[in-house]
Formats: structure tokens, sequence, C-alpha cells
């Protein structure tokens, strides 16, 4: 042990660390594991001043926001900031065609502005500890992976109902390496989380679609909310009566900007990698799933942005949904194409050869047979894993078919022999008031072309996958009209239309439950319910587990090969800190890129005139007179984002970029192009993340929304 620990100093001192800049490290684990190195790259300051578990630290200003972003705290009263495409669906949830904020943007002037968010939650990490030997208390290695799984549940319960009867905090276990470690994490949840400020889309959206996950970006990509509590200070359900939150903890903001070179961290949630994986989990994803998703979506997002382009109530209503649709879309597109682009399957395959050499010449490994295990696996599952794929993305994507799946509960209650009459009666109530959010935001247009496009792809697919027959009857009765089968859905259901519905529901009795059954969207989505229970659930089931045993046995091992090499978990969307240094990068021959952007860039890009780069008459007037004051960098410039060498992903939006000193410089909120497919493979000469410099942000909030009393309530330091 002691001889293999030497061994590992001396590696790291003459070999250049062959995985400089990957890796997301867990807090817990950073002064035994980075520390030094981070230091090295130009960290000033101590692991424990990033997380402790005696006193405060950096850890207890970050947040989860929201179901799958992060956010931090920028004042003693609450304050924080996150992206603008965070709270995306709070700013459209609020706006209307005549209160624009997507378009106009969002201010509020005094704290009774703010505008609260129901159902918006942000969470804090108290504390983490390592569970594993509890989790794993009755495994035994013979167990299968469903007796092993039981018994895993069992132990995890046991432990978060302890630590939420101990703390009264929210606590979860997690998996770690797939399980081979696990960790208890506790969270303090704060409900009342009021919306503050959001640049207009022109700002905060600036190169909408376009530009989305690219670089070179200026893209003003924030938005500002507020924590309240109740009057102790404590977490609390919306009320008028609660105040501004005052954390033990908040980020100073550092007005000092970055050179090529500086040390830079990123604090936050990322959602989910997967570097460990097989060959052939790579190649399904980028040979079989990735292009049916794209080719679907390109598909849905035609039709919303055709009508986007003529009608504005739709424009605003589908906001939300074509962003979300057209990231995933986008990213597939740019994670293929950089696999291929790095030889990943090449190099998969050259790791795996040598993983095999390795594992058959230790004596009775376990890991002999893992990599063919992997391969009788996959090679069948192919099939499924298409098929599940058109199921997900073509067979529900309609929004009617979703919302049918919401009458579910109440046709169940509504055959219950022993539920009451006034139970179902209230059953129904609530569903009425859960749906307004839905009819706001739904057009009967776009739903129905969408379904027919769809319906024509899911058919077209079918004899490479399996389709639900449901689906092969329903259109083979109109000849493969697909056409003709929706339109006559939509002339004899009543979910589509709001005032049908809630009239329905309003007058709601259990005999007229057979109204429901009876409808066209209910049993299509009854019968997608079924075929995902009867024909693909089984499969994927077993597949999971199968390959969950597997993957556990294969990250062992690739961690017993490599055991000069420190090995961070693949994302789970746990607290997590990336480190790296700013730097710009060579995306192909002679295209070299500069690390930061300006406000010129701004211009520039509106000057070409197209959609996604309009410019507020405001911002450019701001330009013209070059008044930057204190947000200028020391070249006079205004400079918008900058890239840097931090290994993130989906759920680091939000997330603060700390300088050397763990100052805020900036928030991130994407990555670059060729470096997209760093969730399965990390390529240290093109992968960057894309932050917002804080500066820029600054500077809308002072100069251009005239809400500088919000930079009162925050610690600027030169
Ligand atoms: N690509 C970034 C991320 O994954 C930003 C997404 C913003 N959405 C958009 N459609 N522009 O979240
Ligand atoms: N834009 C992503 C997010 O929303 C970040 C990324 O994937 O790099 O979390």
């Amino acid at each position: 042990m002691r001889r293999l620990f030497t061994l590992t100093i001396i590696l790291s001192i003459f070999i250049p660390s062959l995985f400089a800049d990957e890796g997301m490290w867990l807090p817990i684990l950073l002064q035994k594991i980075n520390e030094k190195k981070m230091q090295e790259a130009g960290m000033k300051i101590t692991a424990e001043d990033i997380y402790s578990i005696n006193k405060s630290s950096l850890k207890d200003a970050v947040m989860i926001f929201g179901g799958g972003c992060t956010g931090e705290l920028i004042s003693g009263e609450g304050l924080l900031i996150t992206n603008h495409h965070c709270g995306y669906g709070e700013i459209q949830a609020h706006s209307s065609v005549d209160h624009d904020y997507l378009s106009d943007g969002f201010w509020a002037m005094s704290r009774e502005e703010e505008l609260p968010n129901p159902g918006l939650t942000v969470s804090f990490m108290k504390s983490m500890e390592d569970v594993t030997s509890l989790v794993l208390k009755d495994v035994k290695p013979s167990m299968n992976q469903k007796e092993r799984d039981a018994l895993i549940r069992k132990q995890i319960k046991m432990i978060t109902d302890s630590l939420h009867k101990q703390s009264g905090l929210e606590a979860v276990v997690e998996k770690y390496y797939y399980g081979n470690q696990w960790f208890a994490i506790l969270y303090q949840d704060f409900k009342d989380v009021r919306l503050v400020g959001a640049p207009p889309s022109s700002i905060g959206k600036f190169g909408g679609d376009t530009d989305n996950w690219m670089w070179p970006r200026h893209t003003g990509d924030f938005s500002l909310f507020r924590i309240y509590a109740d009057k102790d200070n404590k977490p609390a359900v919306y009320s008028k009566d609660n105040v501004p939150y005052k954390p033990e903890r908040f980020y100073t903001i550092s007005l000092k900007g970055v050179n090529e070179g500086d040390f830079t961290m990123v604090y936050g949630y990322p959602g989910r990698t997967e570097e460990y994986l097989p060959l052939q989990a790579i190649r399904m994803q980028v040979d079989e799933v990735n292009p049916i998703r794209i080719s679907l979506r390109d598909k849905r997002l035609d039709i919303m942005n055709r009508y986007a382009a003529v009608n504005d109530t739709i424009r605003i209503q589908y906001a939300a949904k074509n962003a979300g649709v057209a990231n995933g879309w986008k990213k597939w597109i740019g994670e293929s194409k950089g696999i291929n682009r790095m030889g990943g399957v090449a190099k998969k395959e050259a790791f795996e050869a040598r993983f095999n050499e390795w594992a058959s010449s230790q004596a009775g490994s376990q890991y002999k047979d893992v990599l063919m295990g992997f391969k009788t696996l996959y090679d069948p599952y192919n099939y499924w894993k298409r098929s599940e794929t058109y199921f997900q993305e073509a067979g529900l994507s309609a929004e009617v078919i979703r919302l049918a799946l919401r009458f579910r509960a109440l046709v169940q209650m509504s055959n219950q022999k022993d539920s009451t009459d006034a139970a179902v009666k209230r059953e129904a109530l609530k569903l009425k008031s859960s749906l307004d959010e839905f009819y706001k935001d739904y057009s009967v247009a776009v739903d129905r072309d969408i379904l027919v496009s769809m319906l024509n792809s899911y058919v077209a697919a079918g004899s490479s996958i399996r389709i639900p027959a449901y689906i092969s009857n329903l259109v083979a009765k109109e000849n493969g009209e697909s056409r003709n089968v929706v339109l006559e859905m939509f002339n004899s259901s009543f979910m589509p239309y709001k005032e049908k519905t809630y009239e329905f529901l309003d007058n709601y009795k259990r005999k007229r439950v057979k109204k429901i059954e009876k409808d066209p969207f209910y049993q299509f989505a009854k019968a997608m319910v079924d075929f995902s229970i009867t024909e693909l659930q089984p499969v994927t089931g077993k597949f999971n587990r199968a390959n969950d045993s597997l993957m556990r046995i294969y990250m062992a091992g690739q961690m017993e090969m490599q055991s000069d090499r420190n090995f961070y978990p693949d994302a789970n969307f746990t607290l997590r800190v990336a480190y790296g240094n700013v730097k710009g990068y060579t995306a192909a021959d002679a295209k070299n890129y500069r690390y930061y952007t300006t406000l010129d860039g701004i211009m520039e890009k509106g000057d070409a005139g197209a959609y996604d780069y309009i410019v507020d008459p405001k911002l450019r007037q701001l330009w013209v007179n070059k008044d930057y004051g204190q947000f200028a960098d020391k070249t006079g410039e205004l400079r918008t984002c900058f890239i840097a060498t931090n290994h993130t992903t989906g759920g680091n939006s939000g997330s603060p970029v700390l300088d050397g000193e763990g100052r805020l410089i900036g928030v991130n909120f994407d990555r670059c192009w060729e470096g997209t497919m760093s969730d399965l493979m990390y390529d240290p000469t093109v992968c960057r993340n894309i932050a917002l410099d804080i500066r820029y942000a600054l500077f809308i909030i002072d100069r251009f929304a005239g809400a500088g009393h919000l930079l009162k309530e925050m610690r600027i330091e030169q």
C-alpha cells in the first residue's frame, strides 16, 4: 500500500497528468485528492474554505435551483443569481401578451414587486457522509441484482428515515461509482423563492438556438431571485409575511476579470455523465439513439417554429417548450459529431483491449468476462432501445396524450367501489385546478400537427422497432392517413378544449367515467401505458439489472487496473467541484478562438440582422456611449462571456464560476460545440465551459435596467 502510494506521487510529479482538467470532484474529498493540484493550478484558498464540516464554507452559498440547475447567493438578504434559461419557466409563467417579461424583461424595483413562484424550490446541501458499509451491510456477492437491489432499498429507507428524524432535513442516499460507493446527503429546502429580475430575452437569450452550445457566445444568461424565510429565518411555504432569508454565507463578487491561464473553478450540480461506459453503450448512443431523437425533434421544431413565426400568442406559449426540445436536439448533434471527431469508438476499443489483457493476467479475476457480458447484453438490446426512443419521442410527444394520462387517477377512483362520491368529486376538481397551467400554454393547432407528424414517423419506423399494435391499427384504419385519424380524434374528444373539459369536470359524477374511458386520447394514452408495461418495461428492467451488475464490476475493475489514477464518480446531480484554467481553443485548422467576447461582438452580430440577434436599442445606446464605468475591463472593453477548461454538464447551468480566491467572476451556462461529447468522453483540447462574465450581468442590472439598488446589497470588490 505504502509503496503504491509513493509510486503515485513520483508518477504525478514527473508525468503531466493525462487527465488534466477532466473531472467533477466530490467536495468532501478535495483535500485528499485535489487540493494540491488546484493550488498548483493557481488556487489561493484551501479545500477547507470550499467545503468544511465544521464551519461555514463556500458550499453554503451554492444551491440546487429548481429541478435541474444550480444557483448561488450573492447577498446577505437572500438574493441569488442563476441563468436566464434556468428561470425561464418562471419568467414565462408570469408572462402574457400584455406583460411580456420574456420580451421586455422584468425588474422588481422594490421587495413588494418581487413575484412568487409556486412549485419552485431551492435546496442547500448541509452534509454528506459515506454510508457504503451500512448500505451494503447484508449484501452478499452471490446475490443476484434483484435481491441486491431489494436489500439496498431497504437499508436506504432505514438510513434516510433515521437521518430525517434526527435532523428534520431532507435525507437521500445516492449511489456513486455504479454502486461501489454510497453517500447519505442532507438538504435544506426553501419553497418561497421570488423572481427579482430578468433581462429581456434579446439579452438573456441573445443568440437563441443559433448560438446555443456554441462559442463565440454573447448571451447575458442570468436571472435574479430571492429566497424568503419565516420570521425565524427558517424555510417556509409562501406567505406574504415571510422575510428575505439571511444566509450564513454568500459570494463576494470580483470585478477584476480574467486573463488567459487564470485559475477557475465551478461549484455546482452536474446532472449526468457517463465516462466509464463500455464501447457498446457509446455505439448505441451515437449510432442508434441520437439519430432517432434528432430527426424526430427536427420535425417537432419545424412545426413549432412555423407557428411561432406568425403568431405571437403561440410564440410565447411555446417559448419554454421549444427551448427545451431544441436544447437536447442540438446537443445530441454535437455529441455524435464530437465522438466521431475524437475517434471515440477507437479509443474505447483500445482501452477495452488493454482491460481484457489486464483482466486475464489477474488470477481468478471477476473482470475477465465483463466486457463479453456487455456484448451479449447490448446486441439484442439495441432493437429495444430504438423502440423505447421512438416510444418516448414520438409516442408520447403530443401534449394532449400527456394530458390524457393525468385523467388516470380520476378514472381509477371512479371505478373503485370503496371511494365515496364526495371524494370522486374532489378528485375531479383537483384535476381541474391543476390544468390552468396546461391550457394557458396550449395550442390545438400546434399539437395536432405534431401528433400527425409523429404518428407518420412512428409508423414508418415500424419494421426496425417494436411499435404498439394500437398505433398501427389506428393508422391502418385510414389507409395510412395519419392526418385523418388525428383530425377525427380532435373532433370527438373534449380534452384539447379548456371550456369543454372544465364543464365536464365541474359537473363530474362517477358514471361520467365512461366518457373519459371512451375518449380517443384517453384510449391512446392507455394503449401507450399498456404497451410500455407489457412490452418495454420487462425488457428494459431486465437489461438495467444485468447492466447495473456488470457496470459495478467493470467500474471496480477500471479503478483497480489504473490504481495510480484518481477517479471521479460520474455525475449524479450531487454537489461537485470542477477546476481548470481560462483558455481559448482551436476548433478546426487555423480556427483559433480567443477566450472572451465583448459587447462589440453583440453589435456585430446584431448588424447581421438575424432573428436571434436582435439588439435592444437601449443596449446599443449604452454601447455607443461606451460608458462602462467600473464594469469595464482594464482594456476598456465590456466583456460578456469567457471560456475555461472546467469539466461541466447539464445541471451546472447557473453554477458559480470562482477565481483562485473563491470570489464570483462568472456564472456558468453552457459548453462549446466541439466539446459537447464531454458527457461521454472528455477531450482537453476542445472541451470548454462557457461562463457569463459577472461584470456584464452587473452592467445590465445597473446601467441597462436601472436596478442599481440591487448592487448595494452585494459585496463587490475590485
Ligand atoms: N445549452 C445550454 C444548456 O444546456 C443552454 C440552454 C438554453 N436553451 C436554449 N434553447 N437556448 O442548458
Ligand atoms: N446548459 C447546461 C445546463 O443547463 C450546461 C451544460 O450542459 O454545459 O445545465
